[in-house]
C-alpha cells in the first residue's frame, strides 16, 4: 500500500485528474510499481496496474502473487477490462487488491475480478 501510494504521486493525469498508483508483488519477492500515464488520445492511456505489470515482465519476472491498486474512487476501482486481460499473464489466481484513499480495501482473485462490473472513475464516484 505504501509503495502504491508513493507511485501514485508520479501519475500523469492532466485529462482526467484521476491519479492511480499500483504495486505488484512478483514471484521473486520484488515489488514493481506503476502509475497511470495519460495521452491526448485516451486510447493510449496507460493504467497504473498495466505499467507495474509491464515493468515486472520487462525485468524478467514471469510470475506474480498480488497487485494492489489505489485511487480516489469510492467504492475502490476495479482494474479496467483491458488490464484484466493483461494481468491474466499471471493467471486467474493473481490476488487483486483494490483500495481507496479512505482505507477501504477489497481483495479478490483475478478470475473473480473478471466477473465484476467496471465503473470508470467519474466526478460522481470520486471519494473526495
Ligand atoms: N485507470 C487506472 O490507472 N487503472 C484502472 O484500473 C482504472 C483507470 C486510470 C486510467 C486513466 O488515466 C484514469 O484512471 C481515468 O480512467
Amino acid at each position: 500500500m505504501r509503495a502504491a501510494r508513493r507511485a501514485r504521486r508520479g501519475s500523469y493525469a492532466p485529462y482526467t485528474n484521476f491519479p492511480v498508483g499500483a504495486a505488484l508483488l512478483a514471484g521473486s519477492g520484488k515489488v514493481y510499481t506503476g502509475c497511470n500515464v495519460e495521452s491526448a488520445n485516451p486510447r493510449l492511456d496507460i493504467c497504473a496496474e498495466r505499467l507495474a505489470a509491464a515493468k515486472a515482465l520487462a525485468s524478467g519476472e514471469r510470475a506474480s502473487r498480488a497487485i494492489l491498486l489505489v485511487g480516489d474512487q469510492d467504492p475502490p476501482m476495479t482494474p479496467c477490462p483491458l488490464c484484466r486481460e493483461y494481468l491474466m499473464v499471471f493467471g486467474g489466481g493473481l490476488r487483486v487488491v483494490m483500495a481507496n484513499l479512505k482505507g477501504v480495501v477489497r481483495a479478490l482473485p483475478l478470475a473473480e475480478v473478471m466477473r465484476e462490473p467496471y465503473e470508470k472513475p467519474t466526478r460522481r464516484n470520486r471519494g473526495s
